[in-house]
């Protein structure tokens, strides 16, 4: 298959490329600083990915950010405006701008996280960003047109990342394991859900 990879240079996006082509799909990575570059806040940045690349059978999102660390009462308009803009604006226009450069039966796969159901403190901004991804695609996945599949992986915490932050990384996922599961809604036949990788 062909395959667009947003993110493709971040912990999780670049599990997701190595896992895909490892099966052998022909797998372009795409990001802000990618030729060309795809930047979630300036959606129409996506248009130029297709001109260069044409029709894909899947997009797959790892990418978007939101405000975390912060109590509720320092979460400021501006952490919320980001975080609506970035991860959640920027993932459900990819699913929009998408559509059309898709063949048919195509899929498009996005990322929420397990902090939309499973909470921790200073994170209310992703739990909201990562719950909205996650209805976005149910319900969008029920108007896709030509047998479009739309579906969101929702990843826990991953290893490399609790490593990075200095956390207790024992009960991470790796990037690698946390990749399988993308790989296996691009190949599978999953339609409007929310899959999480473990
Ligand atoms: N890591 C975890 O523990 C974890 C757990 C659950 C969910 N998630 C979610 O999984 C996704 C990927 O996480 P990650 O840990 O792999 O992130 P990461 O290592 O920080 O990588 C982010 C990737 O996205 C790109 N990117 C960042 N902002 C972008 C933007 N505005 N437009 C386009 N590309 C952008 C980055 O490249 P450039 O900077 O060059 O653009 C990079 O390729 C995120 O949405 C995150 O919330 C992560």
């Amino acid at each position: 298959m062909k395959i667009i990879v947003i993110g493709a240079s971040g912990i999780i996006g670049s599990a997701v490329v190595k896992a895909l082509a490892a099966k052998g799909h022909d797998v372009t990575g795409v990001h802000r600083k990618s030729d060309p570059p795809f930047d979630l806040q300036k959606p129409e940045t996506l248009d130029a990915v297709f001109a260069k690349i044409g029709k894909v059978d899947a997009v797959v999102s790892c990418a978007g950010s939101g405000a975390f660390g912060k109590a509720l009462e320092e979460l400021t308009d501006q952490d919320l405006a980001f975080s609506v803009s970035d991860k959640l604006m920027g993932q459900v226009n990819v699913i929009r701008r998408s559509l059309k450069h898709l063949n048919d039966g195509g899929s498009i796969t996005v990322t929420s996280g397990s902090l939309a159901r499973s909470p921790m403190p200073k994170a209310a901004a992703i739990s909201m960003i990562n719950a909205g991804i996650e209805g976005f695609a149910i319900g969008a996945a029920l108007d896709a047109p030509r047998g479009i599949r739309i579906n969101a992986v929702a990843p826990p915490w991953i290893k490399e990342t609790l490593e990075a932050f200095k956390m207790d990384a024992t009960h991470g996922q790796s990037a690698a394991d946390c990749a399988k599961t993308y790989v296996s809604v691009v190949e599978g036949k999953q339609q409007g859900q929310i899959i999480p990788t473990l």
